[in-house]
């Protein structure tokens, strides 16, 4: 399993967010998550395709970009022009998942898809070979810096379980609450793409943070190989 680490900008200093930028991928972060919020579909506002532009001008990483956003399918070609690699949209967003997945490989990105904590993982068991991204939320999503939410651990390893099943190569990334003390348990549990935004930011060495994570990355997915 090759574990993927994608800070959250959520957290940046956003006066200096290229070098915070910079920061991390010196540290080896894999790609840069960038939470999009409509003040709809979550309680917050942030950003949207102009932020990717300016990213893509400054970097070739994997931009991972994660709309939280009602309507998601309006936004499709903004942020493919914008320069996106990934683009996930909620499957309590739209009522036609399959339709805007098509659209956004149709598009050039990796497609991606997202459940909230209370969304079942049966929703999308009808489309989950046509993504390349599973994210499984480990908060309610909307703002960074949240308490774990417990019982993800198990629905990860469920999610894990049907990937498997599927012959799925897709990435399954856990959001929210991802640090120290979360990240080998999640790894344990099956997750492979991990986004972090207070835990990187919120400390002083950045770069030295993305490499102790996926240190305890490694170490939870070796756990989970020895038990299998
Ligand atoms: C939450 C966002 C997350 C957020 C994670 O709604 O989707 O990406 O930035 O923040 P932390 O890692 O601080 O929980
Ligand atoms: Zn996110």
């Amino acid at each position: 399993m090759t574990v993927r680490i994608a800070p959250s900008i959520l957290n940046a200093d956003l006066a200096h967010l290229m070098d915070e930028v910079e920061r991390v991928l010196a540290g080896g972060a894999d790609q840069i998550h960038v939470d999009v919020m409509d003040g709809h579909f979550v309680p917050n506002l942030t950003w949207g395709a102009p932020i990717v532009a300016a990213l893509r001008r400054f970097t070739d990483a994997p931009l991972d970009c994660h709309l939280m956003v009602e309507h998601p399918e309006a936004y499709i070609a903004t942020f493919a022009e914008a320069g996106a690699t990934f683009l996930t949209i909620h499957v309590e967003a739209t009522h036609h998942l399959e339709r805007h997945i098509a659209e956004i490989r149709r598009h050039g990105m990796r497609p991606g898809v997202a459940l909230n904590p209370a969304t079942p993982l049966t929703t999308i068991e009808e489309i989950v070979d046509e993504v390349d991204l599973l994210l499984v939320m480990t908060v309610n999503p909307g703002f960074g810096g949240q308490a774990f939410w417990e019982p993800a651990l198990d629905k990860v390893g469920r999610a894990r379980a049907l990937l498997a099943q599927r012959g799925s190569r897709a990435c399954l990334e856990v959001d929210g609450g991802v640090a120290r003390d979360t990240i080998p348990r999640l790894a344990a549990a099956g997750a492979d793409t991990f986004v972090a935004g207070k835990a990187i930011f919120s400390v002083a060495d950045a770069a030295a943070e993305v490499r102790e994570l996926r240190r305890l990355a490694e170490a939870g997915a070796a756990g989970r190989m020895v038990k299998q």
